[in-house]
């Protein structure tokens, strides 16, 4: 006898929990299917995210950011350190502890909301009376039936032709960040978002880090500018990096604990090269999980990537079928797959769920962070938008100078006519943070000059921010 359900959703990411909890909070009968294993066979909610994502490498960057300070920093504030070590197993468990937090948080948030959990693969069975019946494979097997199905089950690591992963040599994003010791040597595919954080957490350990990356520049889709400055600052952190590169071959060495990964590929003038680094994160973007579902015994439409097909409001090809994050197009973002969850369940609701695209932050928790949201410089001269540019370092903010991190830069760019502000780009210290006041202001609508009127308080790097607001009308008061 199956089970019944207003809305079933399968996947326990940030998309899939979040769309539950909104469902459950909007008065469904809400369940949840979530596949995950802990180690020990046990559920673990949350998702690339809290488990092999989002959270787990935050961990990383702030115990090596921690080491990257007392190594390089604390002289300069009168603190000496000797002996300075870095037990990696200790830093690798506490990002389990941390993770572990998170699954546990989870699973409490769906039980306080009535969310029915099911630990195991759910794929869809057929078209039932009623909506659609869907199969759990897990410890026990389950049918259930939903009027409503939101499918949110992410993404997996793109693999690089010939070069499976084993998570010991090879790496995904899960063995990056499960590295049991420093290596002496790390090679790196793909300076993209995961290239960089992964490749500053080990190079900051103490590993010599070189990225390759395909493409002839870098970090295309980050303002120009903020790109340039970022550049700057990781090759002076000793991050090496060769662009417009073309692998042609990756093999593994004898087995054992001398094993080297040759990469054989040619650089950008076309020479032959070989890498050799005792392990090799393969970090090239992300491939949608749809493998698992069954979409066929249903007719739900993928497209050529294997990514479910949605309109703007995550509706799919079937009706009362929807779909949200990794797993349809757009950025691969926790934010977003978050947003497009609660849309859903509004939009189940009957209510107007909404998702402004042009808002969706970018950040990356490097070191100088990186954080934009909007349109870069060259999207405005691209699409011909008229608009006005200011700047302003952290070089000239009290409180970065204090906090001895005075990289980077705050920039606007406004509306020419209407100094509607189009978009911001943060390089520099807690970019992250500071990203929110120019998201709500846009949300908002509001001018350069909106932003420049705001008392901020004194000192904070949020006076950047303002200064740069300024910048747009060529009125700073502290540059
Ligand atoms: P996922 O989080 O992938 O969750 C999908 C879930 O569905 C998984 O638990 C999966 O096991 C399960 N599942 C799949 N198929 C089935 C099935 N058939 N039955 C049952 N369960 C199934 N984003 C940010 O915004 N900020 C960051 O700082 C950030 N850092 C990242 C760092 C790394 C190393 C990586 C890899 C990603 C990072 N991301 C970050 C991206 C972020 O993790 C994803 O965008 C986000 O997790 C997508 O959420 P989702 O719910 O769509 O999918
Ligand atoms: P990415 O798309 O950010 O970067 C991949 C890079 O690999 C690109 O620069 C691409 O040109 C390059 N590349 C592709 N094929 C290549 C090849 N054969 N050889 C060399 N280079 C090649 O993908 P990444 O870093 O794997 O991350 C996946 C996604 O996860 C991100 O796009 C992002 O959505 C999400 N993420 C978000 C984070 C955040 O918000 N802070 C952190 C980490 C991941």
């Amino acid at each position: 006898m199956s089970k019944s359900f207003d809305v079933i959703v399968i996947g326990g990411g940030p998309g899939g929990y979040i769309a539950a909890i909104r469902a459950a909070q909007l008065g469904f009968n809400v369940a949840c299917i979530d596949e995950w294993k802990n180690d020990k066979g046990g559920p673990a909610p949350g998702g690339t995210c809290t488990n092999v994502g989002c959270i787990p490498s935050k961990a990383l960057l702030q115990s090596s950011e921690h080491f990257d300070h007392a190594a390089h920093h604390f002289g300069d504030h009168g603190i000496t350190l000797s002996n300075l070590k870095m037990d990696v197993a200790q830093m690798i468990g506490r990002k389990n502890t941390v993770v572990k937090q998170n699954n546990d948080g989870i699973l409490y948030l769906l039980k306080k909301n009535k969310v029915a959990f099911f630990h195991g693969r759910g794929s869809f069975a057929k078209a039932a009376e009623g909506g659609y019946e869907i199969k759990v494979a897990g410890a026990a097997d389950e049918s259930l039936v939903g009027k409503h199905v939101i499918v949110a089950t992410g993404s997996s690591a793109r693999r690089l032709p010939g070069a499976a992963f084993d998570e010991d040599r090879i790496l995904s994003n899960d063995g990056a960040l499960r590295i049991p010791a420093v290596p002496k040597t790390l090679g790196v595919v793909g300076s993209g978002v995961i290239g960089l954080e992964m490749g500053s957490v080990w190079r900051r350990l103490g590993a010599d880090v070189t990225i390759l990356e395909a493409l002839p520049n870098f970090l295309g889709a980050a303002d120009e500018g903020v790109a340039k400055e970022a550049l700057k600052a990781f090759t002076k952190q000793g991050l090496k990096f060769e662009f417009g590169v073309k692998i042609s071959e990756v093999n593994v060495g004898k087995k054992g604990r001398d094993a080297q990964v040759r990469v054989a590929y040619a650089n950008a003038k076309g020479e032959a090269l070989t890498l050799e680094v005792e392990r090799l994160i393969v970090s090239i973007g992300r491939v949608p999980n749809t493998n698992g579902l069954n979409a066929e015994a249903v007719g739900l439409k993928l497209d050529e990537r294997g990514a479910i097909v949605v309109d703007g409001d995550c509706k799919t090809n079937l009706t009362n079928v929807w779909a949200v994050g990794d797993v349809v197009r757009g950025p691969m973002l926790a934010h977003k797959a978050e947003e497009e969850g609660v849309a859903v369940a509004e939009r189940i609701a009957g209510q107007h769920g909404h998702v402004n695209f042009n808002t969706i932050p970018w950040v990356i928790y490097t070191s100088p962070e990186i954080a934009w949201v909007g349109r870069t410089e060259q999207q405005l001269k691209a699409e011909g938008v008229a608009y006005k540019a200011g700047q302003f370092p952290f070089m000239a903010n009290g409180r970065a100078r204090a906090l001895g991190d005075t990289t980077g830069f705050v920039k606007f760019l406004a509306d020419a006519k209407t100094d509607e502000i189009l978009g911001v780009h943060i390089v520099g210290p807690l970019a992250s943070e500071l990203i929110a006041e120019a998201v709500v202001a846009m949300e908002f609508k509001a001018s350069a000059e909106d932003i420049a009127r705001i008392c901020h308080a004194h000192p904070s790097l949020s006076e950047a921010t303002k200064e740069a607001a300024l910048a747009v009308d060529k009125r700073t008061l502290n540059f």
